[in-house]
């Protein structure tokens, strides 16, 4: 059996699952279920990206563990993947000991092969997108160019990649192979950034360390992995790569699924490490587009972010899959707004598939005692017949190049030439003219458009097309699709089977705008929030009062000099004379803000704050619950 790999980007567990993160799966679980009917033994890889800076820091300001919060976070994907259906074979999650091991053996391979090698890395590094940059790629100096945030500066020794020696290769290989980077016109935008040239890529870190640790025999335990090249392994150590290789057969893969905010590292490191390991490169990375909601971005804190659980719930889940699939080109951005949505179900679903179910229900029960038969459809409906067998034959084109919605509006275009034909035999008065033949072969000329169109439309709608296929006598397997779409032939007679329909008309929006809102809001703050960032701006470290004296003519201030460990005390004027006397201040540890900004107060200049809590019976100094050491930042 022919082998097939897709897979989709594994998912970073700072964030909860959104619509966008759903496209994304749900056409890499379309495209799974395409190949398995068409009797490929497909392999469907999906998972979380658990490790990096990103991941430590937003498990830091919950509170909690990273381990704790990754497996939390993984936990709600899988869990949400598994509700939806998505006909995965493997979860991969990049804290397994397997992918550990996978990531540190093709680090040695790079490294024996001589990509790799040791320096210092001095540039600017976002957190959020786990990207280094040079100087001239940031925004006003200091901003991210893909998300807009703050860079950092990074300053530290790092293992560098060769990159730079994958350029031509890297050209080549985009030369040579029409379609390795679909939709084709992102192909261009990826071949002028390797062209503009590639610099070494630095793949190591060591200013955190959740991640994966290099290999034992470099004896340099400070570094870890840098998160796009222990993410991008993925792809190999789920199949085995480093340890037992048990699946490597399905390497490479025939799609990389992604988001075209990732093209660059899917479209130029992937297949560079990949040519650093000596593997074969993927024949796809297929790039698609981003969802916006009510034509906005979506973003946690405005709010709009739209939980995809939710919509499967108040539409149905298959509604929602062909909604996404249908409404957009792909590689475009699309956008969701409920109205759409709704005009998806009642117009397509309802009344071109759902209805002509319907009408051959009805009209079969009436006329035939719900028997329908195929004998008759090539004495009279030959052509169209023929013309459906074609459109439905073109179909695997689109499929190929991802093009699912011009996949779909082909497919509907079949379900048009058996509505049109009732319209144009008019059955109802046929059958008073004798036309009983011509009205049975128009009805079995129906039924095949039927199960034809739910065979092609299974992996797209695949619990709305089961039922499709029960009304039908049929059961959706490869068995069929061979049958029926690809050789063309006809369905046996059979009784039809009378079902509820398929597709309700939906009237009103059926989730509340203001509902989502509120819901996937964060919790209102009681305090104005802050970010981690906005936290470690204020540096607070551990003090000791060397000498306190009254501030004169002041009731409230004390003139405290307070040593943190550098070279002459700070010099801190604190509103504490009220609750303290200097002489029980002395020799005391206090936390002072050490980076505030200077400040005269009363003549005197305070060069930091000492920290306190007020409450109605007065004072209290907040110190280390034991002595720290002198100068001990405080997190
Ligand atoms: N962890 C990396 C991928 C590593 S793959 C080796 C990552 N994760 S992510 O969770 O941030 O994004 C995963 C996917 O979701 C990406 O393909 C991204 O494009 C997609 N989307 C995230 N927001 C999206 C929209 N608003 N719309 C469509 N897809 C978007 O990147």
């Amino acid at each position: 059996m022919k082998k097939f790999y897709v897979t989709t980007p594994i998912y970073y567990v700072n964030d909860v699952a959104h619509i966008g993160h759903a496209y994304t799966t749900i056409i890499t679980d379309t495209i799974a279920r395409y190949e398995r009917l068409r009797g490929k033994d497909v392999f469907f890889l999906t998972g979380t990206d658990e490790h990096g800076q990103k991941i430590e820091e937003a498990a830091k300001a919950r509170g909690r563990s990273t381990q704790e919060y990754a497996d939390e976070v993984s936990g709600k994907f899988k869990a949400l993947w598994d509700d939806f259906g998505i006909s995965y074979d493997k979860y991969i999650r990049t804290t397994d000991a397997e992918h550990k091991a996978g990531v540190q053996k093709a680090f040695d391979v790079m490294y024996e092969k001589g990509d790799i090698y040791k320096d210092e890395y001095e540039g600017h590094y976002c957190v959020s997108c786990e990207t280094f940059f040079t100087e001239t790629q940031l925004v006003g100096g200091e901003q991210c160019p893909d998300c807009g945030k703050e860079v950092r500066v990074v300053k530290e020794e790092s293992y560098f990649f060769r990159l730079s020696n994958y350029q031509d290769k890297l050209l080549k290989w985009y030369e040579e192979n029409e379609k390795a980077i679909l939709p084709k016109s992102r192909k261009n935008e990826v071949k002028r950034f390797v062209e503009g040239g590639l610099t070494d890529l630095s793949i190591t870190r060591t200013s955190f360390d959740w991640g994966v640790k290099l290999p034992e025999k470099m004896n340099d335990p400070k570094h870890v992995v840098y998160v796009w090249l222990d993410a991008l392994m993925n792809y190999a150590t789920a199949l085995g790569f480093g340890t037992d290789d048990k699946n490597m057969d399905y390497f490479p893969a025939d799609y990389h699924l992604i988001g075209k905010d990732i093209l660059r590292f899917h479209a130029i490191f992937w297949p560079s490490f990949l040519m650093s390991l000596d593997l074969p490169l993927p024949k796809h990375v297929a790039a698609h587009g981003w969802w916006t909601r009510d034509g906005a971005k979506m973003s946690k804190s405005k709010g709009n972010v739209i939980d995809p659980k939710e919509v499967a719930e108040a539409y149905g889940l298959d509604n929602f899959r062909y909604f996404m699939l249908r409404e957009v080109p792909f590689g475009q951005d699309g956008d969701f707004a409920q109205k759409a949505l709704m005009d998806r179900i009642n117009s397509d679903l309802g009344n071109d598939l759902g209805n002509l179910l319907n009408r051959i229900i009805g009209m079969s029960g009436k006329y035939f005692d719900s028997k329908i038969s195929s004998q008759y459809v090539n004495e009279y409906f030959k052509a169209d017949m023929a013309q459906v067998d074609e459109i439905i034959g073109s179909l695997d084109g689109f499929a190929k190049e991802l093009q699912l919605n011009r996949y779909l509006e082909e497919l509907w275009k079949v379900l048009a030439i058996g509505n049109k034909k009732i319209e144009e035999v008019q059955p109802w008065t046929k059958m008073k003219e004798n036309g009983e033949n011509e009205v049975s072969g128009l009805l079995g000329l129906i039924a095949n458009i039927l199960a034809k169109a739910s065979l092609a439309l299974s992996p797209i709608m695949p619990e709305k097309t089961k039922e499709l296929a029960k009304a039908l006598n049929i059961e959706i397997d490869t068995v069929n699709f061979t049958k029926l779409v690809e050789n063309k032939e006809l369905l046996e007679d059979f009784t039809i089977e009378k079902i509820p329909p398929l597709f309700p008309r939906i009237e009103e929006p059926l989730m509340k705008e203001a509902v989502i809102e509120e819901e996937t809001k964060p919790e209102e703050p009681k305090d104005p929030q802050i970010t981690f960032d906005d936290f470690l701006k204020v540096v607070t470290k551990v003090g000791v009062v060397v000498s306190a004296e009254e501030v004169p003519k002041s009731k409230k201030l004390l003139l405290l000099q307070v040593d943190i460990g550098e070279a002459k005390p700070r010099q801190v004027v604190a509103g504490i004379k009220e609750f303290y006397a200097p002489a029980d201040l002395i020799n005391t540890q206090v936390c002072l803000v050490s980076n505030l900004k200077p400040a005269k107060l009363m003549g005197n200049l305070s060069e930091g704050m000492v920290l306190a809590a007020k409450d109605e019976n007065g004072l209290k100094l907040v110190r280390p619950e034991k002595d720290a050491v002198i100068g001990t930042v405080i997190s």
